[in-house]
């Protein structure tokens, strides 16, 4: 099968390097791709905001499956643009999607079919979301409604903050995204990712993660698209994951397919395990970047085979994914000055290197300088992934393939993971 890959992360990293295993993948090819990609994908000039453009190339190379990475053009309706020109697509519709582009249409969803989740107010201007305030105790949590590439959530801790936040978002500090608020409150516990494969009959789970969103060390600083992260997240123990799913992602599943808006593809459900049960922060309707590297180096069986049956509404007929017991852990080097305007064109040296280790880097926002030098070309550039037994093994593994990187204008955490290392010592 000719297969078309979607977005140019190290998230689509993994997915090419996954898909590429497969026997079932003749052609892969990738758009727009970056340089790791390319060692698996022949990458082709696309612009998926085109949607016309994309389904002809699919035509014209004979593409069996389109596998969109990245949540804007899922939002933007390019899975249905593809859909109603007959090609199958993973990745759910613009209707379905608005599990991640819209917090409102969530919580609204939570409301609907009794999901545990955070109480709320949806604001439609600044008066009524400074006069809902009044009913929440601080800290309190400020969202744009919207898509702000992660950045549209406010955690305040105080009623000012609140205030300051909210006007902010009113006046335009994420865009449309903030053209109305949802104001949330806090929820306590340990946060973990949850991912669900579905076809909207059937339901698979597809393993746990913890992220690490902070910039620094010991989870300072401020919010990132994410710095790092494990799988499996132990804290969702069997139990907490069959109550999460049993509660939370298939009365979602449901209720999307009752309001005739079925949701197929890949559910990322952002969990706090409070004092009483998991509740629901947020749905992303893609893989998680960098979670879906980990998820992918456990993954034992054939990518394109399950990504095709949940394209083709066929997940019922084959055996749940299997994954690896050992642990996935990935450390992403950044460029200096993220999460703020990243230095862009740093040389990067040493992936051999850091791959005899063992470990696998993915890229992220790496590019080809004019000489054919590997150069940093984004925030996030890389991701070091290596397995262990333990979330200490694989800690150990992946640091030490860092180490064998030579990226003098990147910086990384050094306390991925850490946390469970410290549960697994007995020390937390
Ligand atoms: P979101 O974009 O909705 O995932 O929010 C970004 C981050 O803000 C989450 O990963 C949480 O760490 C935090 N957050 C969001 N909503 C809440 C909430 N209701 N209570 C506590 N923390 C939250
Ligand atoms: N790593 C967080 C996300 O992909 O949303």
């Amino acid at each position: 099968m000719n297969i078309l890959l979607l977005g140019g992360g190290g998230r689509e990293h993994a997915l090419a390097w996954k898909l590429a295993q497969s026997p079932r993948c003749d052609s892969l090819y990738a758009a727009p791709g970056n340089p790791g990609i390319a060692e698996h994908a022949e990458i082709v000039g696309l612009d998926a905001t085109d949607h016309g453009a994309v389904a002809r190339f699919c035509d014209a190379h004979l593409i069996g499956l389109v596998v969109i990475g990245p949540e804007a053009p899922l939002v933007d309706g390019l899975a249905d643009s593809l859909r109603a020109a007959g090609i199958s697509v993973f990745g759910p519709s613009k209707a379905a999607a608005q599990l991640e582009g819209s917090k409102a249409f969530t919580k609204a969803l939570c409301d609907r079919a009794g999901i545990p989740t955070a109480s709320y107010v949806h604001a439609h201007c600044k008066a009524d979301a400074l006069a809902a305030l009044d009913r929440f105790a601080t800290p309190v949590v400020i969202k744009a409604d919207g898509l702000a590439a992660g950045k549209g959530v406010v955690i305040a801790q105080t009623a000012d903050e609140a205030r300051a936040a909210i006007d902010d978002m009113f006046d335009g500090a994420f865009g449309t995204a903030g053209a109305e608020v949802v104001i949330e409150e806090f929820l306590t516990g340990e946060e973990v990712s949850l991912f669900a494969l579905t076809d909207s009959a059937t339901i698979v789970p597809f393993g746990s993660a913890q992220d690490h969103k902070r910039v620094g060390h010991g989870d300072t600083g401020p919010n990132t698209g994410g710095m790092g992260a494990y799988s499996p997240a132990h804290v969702l123990t069997p139990a907490l994951e069959a109550e999460a799913m049993t509660r939370i992602v298939a009365p979602t599943v449901k209720a999307m397919a009752d309001a005739g808006t079925p949701y197929s593809g890949v559910l990322y459900a952002g969990l706090m395990l409070t004092p009483d049960g998991p509740k629901l922060i947020e749905y992303n309707a893609r893989f998680g970047d960098p979670e879906c590297q980990v998820l992918l180096m456990r993954y034992r069986g054939d990518l394109v085979e399950l990504l095709s049956a949940c394209a083709d509404n066929r997940l019922a007929s084959l055996p749940p994914p299997q994954f690896s017991a050992e642990v996935a852990l990935t450390v992403v080097m950044a460029a200096k000055g993220y999460p703020g305007t990243p230095s862009k064109g740093g040389a990067i040296e040493g992936i051999a290197l850091a791959e005899a280790t063992g470990a696998k880097v993915f890229h992220a926002g790496t590019a080809r300088s004019p000489e054919g030098a590997l150069i940093a070309n984004g925030g996030r550039v890389l991701n070091v992934t290596a397995k262990g037994d333990t979330v200490r093994a694989a800690q150990a593994r992946a640091y030490a393939a860092v180490d064998a990187l030579r990226f003098p204008d990147g910086f990384c955490r050094r306390d991925i993971g850490q946390k469970e290392v410290d549960r697994e010592a007995g020390t937390a």
